[in-house]
């Protein structure tokens, strides 16, 4: 194991490059990013529609860490993190579920909905109970979409500020999750997110994208596209705005964002196998303008809206070498399976989609494992991942 310190990784990064190999698997250089970056970061958990009854929840892990997603009696949604105040035993050990209450399987301290304390075997009497609730990470429910942040002086506001009006037209809480997916890849979370901030990949690694989305094109390639779908946005009932906050652009480490319209391609309207509509307009969406929304939230957390449809991802850290890609698939809430979809018409696009982005990463990690790697420079198509390595180069440093 290479022993230089991380602050002399830094200093010899050379401007312009990819990362050094080191950045990629020491466990040292993972343990502060999870202190410097995830711990800070707004992360997206899920949707509202995961947890719609009172009881229901699920459970998310993020490097190490497991927090419970759980809606209470009064409706609210509660991000507790799944660690038992008595000795420190995972309380809750299923995914997702329904339950009344969290009772711990070690010595059954029981918790409510909210994580306060209720029951505690043998020791009730004499101990104060509200010293002992499960702590919290905090949760946005924006739009529908379940932020959590560990920090517990985190901003949102402005995030909100920024995003409300541009996706109100989709009406994202009146939207459902349609599917989720988790694709492991077993690579560290940079690589991930250094191959979804660019699309130079995708003429080479996405034909069925490529064909459709003007984002596989070089910029100038598709000003024209571009200023004609912008055009055309107020007449389908949507925004033109556009932010662009990600990294060095953020207020502070974890309140990235971006929100971006991109031209589909001649004949696309959707991402789809054909490029027709895959489900009904979302929200208040009027027709079909031949754009595609994109948004970044938070440094592992990134969109994509259809006029018909939604795709997040998130790109979850586990360890130094190994990444989850959850990817969720959301649509009109009154949307039935089988009559106005077709499940497997609606996830092909990003299936298929995440399936070659899971192979590429994993061979860019065999690549960059190399004794004989040495890291090249970054073209044009790859800005938004050499801003993302600068930014984290930064972050590392504080
Ligand atoms: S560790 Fe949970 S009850 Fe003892
Ligand atoms: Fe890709």
């Amino acid at each position: 194991m290479n022993s230089l310190p991380i602050k002399e990784l830094i200093a010899r990064h050379r401007p312009g490059h990819a990362l050094e190999q080191d950045f990629y698997r020491r466990a040292d250089v993972f343990e502060k990013e999870v202190d410097s970056i995830f711990l800070k970061s707004w992360i997206l958990a899920g949707h509202q529609s995961q947890v719609p009854e009172a009881g229901d929840f699920f459970v998310f892990e993020i490097a190490g860490e497991s927090i419970i997603i759980v809606r209470s009696d009064a409706g609210r949604i509660n991000a507790l993190l799944n660690v038992c105040r008595h000795r420190g035993s995972r309380v809750c050990l299923e995914e997702q579920g329904h339950t009344a209450r969290f009772v711990c399987p070690y010595h059954a301290w029981n918790y409510d909905l909210n994580g306060e304390l209720q029951a505690a075997p043998q020791v009730m009497d004499t101990l104060d109970r509200d010293q002992y609730p499960l702590r919290r990470a905090r949760l946005e429910n924006f739009l529908g979409l379940l932020f959590i942040n560990f920090d517990p002086d985190a901003e949102f506001a402005p995030i909100a500020s920024d995003f409300g009006g541009v996706l109100a037209p989709y009406d994202l809480p009146h939207t459902k999750l349609a599917h989720q997916e988790s694709y492991r890849i077993r690579s560290n979370w940079k690589l991930a997110v250094e191959n979804y901030c660019e699309c130079y990949h995708c003429v080479p690694a996405h034909r069925e994208f490529a064909v459709g989305h003007g984002r596989a094109r070089p910029e100038g390639n598709v000003a024209e596209l571009r200023q004609e779908v912008l055009s055309r946005a107020q007449s389908c009932g949507l925004s033109a705005k556009m932010t662009q906050k990600g990294w060095k652009n953020a207020e502070a480490v974890g309140m990235d964002r971006y929100v971006d319209r991109y031209p589909l391609l001649k004949g696309h309207v959707s991402g789809s196998r054909d490029g027709k509509p895959v489900a009904p307009l979302l929200g208040t969406v009027s027709g079909f303008d031949g754009g595609a929304t994109e948004f970044q939230l938070g440094p592992i957390s990134y969109g994509l809206v259809y006029c018909d449809y939604v795709v997040l991802y998130r790109f979850t850290p586990v360890q130094a070498d190994e990444t989850t890609c959850e990817v969720f698939w959301l649509v009109r809430e009154t949307a039935v399976e089988g009559e106005d979809y077709d499940l497997q018409e609606l996830i092909w696009m990003w299936d298929v989609t995440t399936r070659a982005d899971k192979r590429i990463i994993e061979d860019n990690r065999r690549g960059v494992n190399s004794r004989f790697f040495v890291p090249g420079p970054f073209t044009p198509m790859e800005y938004y991942t050499q801003a993302f390595t600068e930014w984290y180069l930064d972050v590392l440093q504080t």
